[in-house]
C-alpha cells in the first residue's frame, strides 16, 4: 500500500468508470471506488467479480455525489484512513435527454447537480490537501457534447462545458504546488448510457462519426490513466478529446 497512489473514481461501476478502476489497478493504484447509494455491497462485490478486478486494490464506498456534506465526510474519511488522496477522477453523471422546450426543471437541475455540482462536492475536499501535499491529479469526464453542444441536450451540454471552465480556473490554482487539473471529453461510448438512446438516434450519430463506431470504454479509461501518470505531470488545463473525430477543436 505504502508505495501506491490513493485514486478515487466516482461512477465506479458505470461503463466508463469501470474501465478507469482497472486501467488505474493495473498502474498499481489503490482505488476507492465510489458507487451510489442505489448499490449495495452485494453489487460491489459481483461487479468486482465479473471485471475480474483484483479486490485487494479495491475499497468501495457508497456515496451521493450530489450531496454536498455526505461528500465532504466520507473524503475526510478515506483521507484518514488511507492517509492520502493522489488521484481523483470526476466521472459519476446522467442524461435527462429532452427539447429545451420540454425540459422541466426537475430535467435540468437532476443533471446540473450530478455532472456538475457534484464537481465542487468532491473537489473541494480533496483540493486542498493534494496542494499541501505538494502532488495531485484532478481527471474530470466532460463530453463531446459539452465541446460542440448537442439537440435535445442543453442541461447535459452545459454542465459538460462548465467541468471545462472549471478545471482551466482550478489547473491555475494547482500549478504552483504541482496538481494538475485536466479533462477527459469522450465522444460516444459503449456504456449504459448510450444504450438508453432511441436507436435511430444513435445509429444516425454513427455514422458522423468519421470513425463510424462508438469508443471503447478502455480508450477512454487508458488516456485517464495516461493523465493520472508521471508522464503526464506538465499537463494541466486540458481536455483531451477521445471523440473519432467526431468534433476537432
Ligand atoms: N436535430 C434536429 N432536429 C431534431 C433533432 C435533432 N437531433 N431531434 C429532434 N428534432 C426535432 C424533431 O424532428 C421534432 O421536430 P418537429 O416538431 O418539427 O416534428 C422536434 O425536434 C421535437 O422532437 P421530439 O418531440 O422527438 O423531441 P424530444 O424533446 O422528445 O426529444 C431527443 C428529442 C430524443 C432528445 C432527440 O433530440 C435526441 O435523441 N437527441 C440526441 C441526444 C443525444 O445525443 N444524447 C446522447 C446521450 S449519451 C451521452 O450523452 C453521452 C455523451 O456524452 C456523448
Ligand atoms: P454509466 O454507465 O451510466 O455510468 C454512470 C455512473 O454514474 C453510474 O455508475 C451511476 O451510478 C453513477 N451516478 C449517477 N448519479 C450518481 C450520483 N448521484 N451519485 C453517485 N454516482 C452516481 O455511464 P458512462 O457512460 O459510464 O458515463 C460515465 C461518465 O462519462 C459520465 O459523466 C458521462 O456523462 C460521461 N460520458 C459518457 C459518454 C458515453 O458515450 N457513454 C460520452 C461522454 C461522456 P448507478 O449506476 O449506481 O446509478
Amino acid at each position: 500500500m505504502e508505495s501506491k497512489k490513493i485514486a478515487v473514481v466516482t461512477g465506479a461501476l458505470g461503463g466508463i468508470g469501470s474501465a478507469i478502476v482497472k486501467e488505474l489497478v493495473n498502474a498499481n493504484c489503490f482505488v476507492v471506488a465510489v458507487a451510489s447509494p442505489r448499490r449495495t455491497s452485494a453489487d460491489i462485490d459481483a461487479w468486482l467479480n465479473e471485471q475480474s478486478i483484483n479486490p485487494a486494490a479495491v475499497h468501495g464506498i457508497f456515496l451521493d455525489v450530489t450531496d454536498h456534506e455526505a461528500c465532504q465526510q466520507q473524503l475526510n474519511d478515506v483521507i484518514d484512513e488511507f492517509g492520502r488522496i493522489d488521484i481523483l477522477v470526476n466521472n459519476a453523471g446522467i442524461t435527462r435527454d429532452t427539447s429545451f422546450k420540454k425540459m422541466t426543471l426537475t430535467q435540468w437541475q437532476e443533471v446540473i447537480d450530478t455532472n456538475f455540482n457534484s464537481m465542487f462536492n468532491m473537489t473541494h475536499p480533496v483540493f486542498a490537501h493534494m496542494c499541501a501535499n505538494k502532488s495531485g491529479r484532478i481527471i474530470n469526464i466532460s463530453s463531446v457534447n459539452g465541446q460542440k453542444g448537442q439537440f435535445g441536450q442543453a442541461n447535459y451540454s452545459a454542465a459538460k462545458a462548465g467541468m471545462i471552465g472549471f478545471s482551466k480556473a482550478l489547473a491555475y490554482e494547482g500549478a504552483r504546488a504541482g496538481v494538475t487539473v485536466n479533462v477527459v471529453a469522450p465522444g460516444y461510448t459503449a456504456t449504459p448510457m448510450v444504450e438508453k438512446m432511441r436507436d435511430d438516434v444513435l445509429e444516425s450519430i454513427k455514422a458522423q462519426v468519421p470513425m463510424q463506431r462508438l469508443a471503447t470504454p478502455t480508450e477512454v479509461a487508458q488516456s485517464v490513466a495516461y493523465l493520472a501518470s508521471e508522464q503526464a505531470a506538465y499537463i494541466t488545463g486540458e481536455t483531451l478529446a477521445i471523440n473519432g473525430g467526431l468534433y476537432m477543436n
